[in-house]
């Protein structure tokens, strides 16, 4: 295939842009360098070589309404009307934050920020600062942000794994290690790590913080009962429980895991889709933690462009049509179809691969049948595999993204139909079938 546009664009951003790309996971490693978009509608996305592509990334999520909705351009369109104001409060921030609360079930009250770093970085100051405790217990293979209060544990190379629990893994140059000495490490959907760590550490601990499926790891789901396990546990040890929401919320229903499964954190994030593709992510729950924010408590939580007036009118869009009545009804069709599609595919075709998913979002687990249930389930999987498995789709007008060819996320919006999804099982199966004994 012609990438000849892309790699002279891919060499001129490098002088200007480290590794060429803003944010570093965008250089797709399946292909070898980032997908320079030109133009995005719907369920589709172009490349500069104006190459047509049904898109299965969906910004990480963040396109649940797909590309261009025209609800997501009319609160651009108005935004600008009203003079693009950036750093007022306005009718509009209160009106998404009361329809927030309405649909988040933990949240009593609510704050905007930009990115899901943000939110899970000022939540926690907000933990600490309620619980007076300064330690976090996050669990392997969970995945909350790039910044220095939790880049820390979640990732450890396999080799890495046995020491993550006495020194946990560092997962960045320049964070400095004193803040691993705040973090405990724990396999998930493990009650008897849990129980421990609460027995040794409860009275030092602030929270426990967790992304309820684990969709940067396999698509994790909570045994049964674990949840409810980590709600009494915490409760009894005045631990604060942390859902991170930000990839999982809208995904399955409006009210994100925590409506799905009924086990209800103290408090949450929640991000990505909330604004309809705009940068816009938030954190809420109980008023008592989060009454602990200036100007009503002790908590800095400030920043110019928090809440951009442009962002919250496209939330109050995305919750609108979030809230129609076709909406998650499209979205589990598509569930269906896709994942009947992918598991007749693996059936005929006698794969050791399997593709969990929850709500509109899926990951591709290579090398076992069974779900995982913890972060080493996964060490079976393949990433140059998986790497080839995305370029192959790529070649035949199938974008998927690559994280490292890791076991991480992948999905649709309410744009995608059903032949969206029929070609994506066309080509799925095209790549798959003659890996059969190789997975
Ligand atoms: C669960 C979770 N938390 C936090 C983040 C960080 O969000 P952002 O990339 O918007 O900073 C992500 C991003 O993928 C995420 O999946």
């Amino acid at each position: 295939m012609d990438t000849s546009t892309t790699s002279s664009l891919y060499e001129r951003a490098r002088r200007v842009i480290p590794g060429g790309v803003c944010s570093a996971t965008r250089l797709n490693r399946a292909l070898g360098f980032p997908f320079f978009a030109s133009r995005g509608e719907g369920s589709r996305v172009w490349d500069v070589e104006g190459r047509e592509f049904v898109d299965m990334c969906c910004s990480h999520g963040a396109a649940l309404l797909g590309h261009g909705h025209p609800a997501v351009g009319e609160a651009v369109r108005k935004a600008i009307s009203l003079g693009t104001l950036c750093s007022f409060e306005t009718e509009y921030h209160e009106a998404l934050a009361r329809k927030v609360c309405e649909v988040i079930p933990c949240a009593e009250r609510v704050r905007f920020c930009s990115s899901g770093s943000e939110a899970t970085l000022h939540l926690i100051r907000a933990c600490r600062a309620y619980t007076g405790r300064d330690k976090i217990i996050r669990f392997e293979g969970n995945f909350h942000g790039y910044h220095e209060l939790i880049y820390i544990g979640g990732a450890p190379p396999p080799p890495a794994l046995a020491r993550n629990r006495a020194h946990p893994y560092v997962e960045s140059a320049g964070i400095p290690d004193q803040f691993a000495k705040l973090i405990i490490p724990i396999p998930y959907n493990d009650p008897e790590a849990l129980r421990g760590a609460i027995a040794d550490h409860g009275d030092e601990v602030a929270l426990v913080i967790l992304e309820p499926v684990v969709f940067n790891c396999a698509c994790i789901k909570p045994q049964p009962g674990y949840l409810e396990l980590l709600r009494e546990l915490t409760q009894d040890a005045g631990i604060v429980l942390f859902y991170d929401e930000i990839l999982s919320s809208f995904k399955k229903s409006i009210g994100g895991v925590q409506q799905d499964m009924g086990v209800t954190p103290d408090v949450c994030t929640i991000g990505k889709a909330l604004g309809g593709g705009l940068p816009l992510s938030a954190f809420c729950g109980k008023a008592e933690i989060m009454d602990m924010y200036r100007p009503a408590g002790p908590v800095q939580h400030s920043g110019t462009f928090n809440a951009h007036l442009t962002a919250v009118l496209a939330g109050l869009a995305f919750l609108e049509e979030a809230q129609k009545p076709g909406f998650y009804s499209h979205l589990r069709e598509l569930e269906a179809q896709l994942h009947a599609g992918i598991n007749r595919i693996i059936e005929d075709h006698d794969l050791n691969m399997i593709v969990p998913h929850h709500g509109a979002r899926f990951d591709i687990l290579l090398g076992r049948r069974e779900p995982a249930l913890r972060y080493e389930d996964t060490f079976c999987h393949s990433k140059e595999t998986l790497l080839k498995i995305i370029k192959a789709c790529w070649q035949r007008g199938v974008y998927f993204h690559d994280y490292g060819g890791i076991p991480a996320h992948h999905g649709y919006s309410v744009q995608h139909t059903r032949e969206d999804i029929e070609k994506v099982l066309s080509v799925l199966e095209d790549v798959l079938a003659p890996l059969k004994g190789q997975l």
